[in-house]
């Protein structure tokens, strides 16, 4: 049974690169899960959490975004909380991999596990948030591809030859990731030669797809996966990672 919701949009900030966007909500999304709002547009908008309450959710949303351009009190449709989100299980050591544009979904889980490290890739500084929007307790690990913060290079290889990802990998107990999902082969690759025998579900990769109906009806959000297609909206957004077969 789908839940459909009234949220009320309580205020927007801005958080540089990003919009915040608070909205009240009976029943919040958990990490990794998501609502499609009503904003007016012929497709409803898909809303990940990047902090939760009991009172309500808060989106980081890009500048222009339709989120960002409601007014303080305003009802919103909402159907959800809908999808599969993260899945930690008690992890003591929880690495976060994320491209900038894409780590919004990550966020509400800065403080999920007693040692948490966050390792994030951008073209160049003016994308990444600044790093005291980061919990002090975060080891935050900054890469650009221009080399203006942090090491220069991608997540797969820093220019002075040392990505700090494999030995995360062997740190980590458990690993989630929000990166353009052509990234996901190369780091479900990384993931198996420095494990070996990964369990399940150690590392989980969100697959930010198109969800427009979010009950598994309208076929436009299929992944691959090793055990054929899968609905995003159902089966995901939140896979295992070495389950992808992108
Ligand atoms: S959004 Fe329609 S099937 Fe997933």
């Amino acid at each position: 049974m789908i839940k459909r919701q009234t949220a009320i949009f309580r205020e927007a900030r801005s958080v540089p690169p990003f919009w915040a966007v608070r909205f009240e909500v009976e029943f919040p999304p958990a990490p990794g899960r998501f609502m499609l709002a009503d904003l007016g547009g012929p497709l409803r908008e898909v809303l990940f959490p990047a902090a939760g309450d009991a009172e309500g959710f808060t989106v980081w949303a890009p500048p222009r975004h339709p989120v960002t351009q409601l007014l303080p009190g305003a009802p919103v449709d909402m159907l959800g909380p809908l999808g599969r989100g993260f899945r930690l299980g008690g992890a003591q050591r929880l690495l976060l991999v994320a491209e900038a544009a894409q780590l919004p979904p990550l966020l509400p889980l800065l403080e999920a596990a007693p040692a948490v490290v966050l390792i994030i890739e951008a073209p160049t500084r003016a994308l990444l948030p600044p790093a005291s929007r980061f919990p002090p307790t975060v080891e935050l690990h900054l890469i650009t591809q221009d080399g203006s913060a942090g090491q220069a290079g991608t997540l797969e290889n820093c220019h002075d030859g040392v990505s700090p990802l494999d030995d995360l990998l062997k740190w980590a107990e458990q690993v989630c990731c929000s990166c353009d999902p052509l990234r996901y082969p190369a780091l479900a690759s990384r993931v198996r030669r420095v494990r070996l025998a990964p369990r399940a579900d150690f590392a989980q990769a969100l697959v930010l797809a198109d969800m427009p109906c979010g009950v598994g009806a309208c076929d436009v959000c299929r992944v691959k996966t090793r055990h054929g297609e899968r609905h995003a909206c159902v089966e995901g957004p939140v896979f295992d990672l070495l389950e992808l077969s992108v």
